[in-house]
């Protein structure tokens, strides 16, 4: 599954004539119908100079969490940790934000310019324990081809 969505990715982000927003909206809106275990796949990017994160291109519900303090939630941890975070349970977190009541795991990956962490694409669960290290490495790809249409 994960091949054949690397390739259909690659294809969209291709599309020069297409604004960002309206590729990285299609990116998340291929993963959220492809992907059986992701019910909200999301961009969040710093806002500007401000410590903080926006959000960016989505697909799933709409969420009141349009800006995250650098720091709060997971989202918020991964803009000052430069690293992966995987939920396994979110109930087990002290520092998380809820989107959902539905949402039972969640992953954030940073996304990366030229070596600055400058976003990260975030996805939700409403399946326990949703999140293996394939999809890390699936997400690191996309972050990647993403980041390449951002320079
Ligand atoms: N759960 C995230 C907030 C973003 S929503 O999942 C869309 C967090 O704890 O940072």
């Amino acid at each position: 599954m994960f091949d054949d969505l690397k390739r259909k990715i690659t294809t969209i982000l291709d599309q020069k004539e297409t604004s960002t927003d309206l590729r990285l909206q299609q990116v998340c809106e291929l993963l959220r119908n492809t992907v059986p275990h992701y019910d909200w796949v999301g961009f969040y990017f710093k806002n500007g100079n401000k410590n903080e994160l926006k959000l960016g291109p989505y697909a799933g519900q709409p969420t009141e969490h349009t800006i995250i303090p650098f720091g709060k939630g997971i989202c918020g941890q991964v803009a000052i940790s430069n690293e992966n975070f995987v939920v396994p349970d979110v109930k087990a977190q002290d520092n998380y934000i809820a989107c959902s009541l539905t949402v039972k795991s969640e992953i954030v990956v940073p996304l990366f310019l030229k070596g600055e962490n400058i976003g990260q694409i975030d996805i939700d669960s409403n399946t326990l324990n949703a999140f293996s290290h394939e999809d890390e490495r699936f997400l690191e790809f996309v972050n990647r081809e993403v980041a390449k249409t951002l320079h």
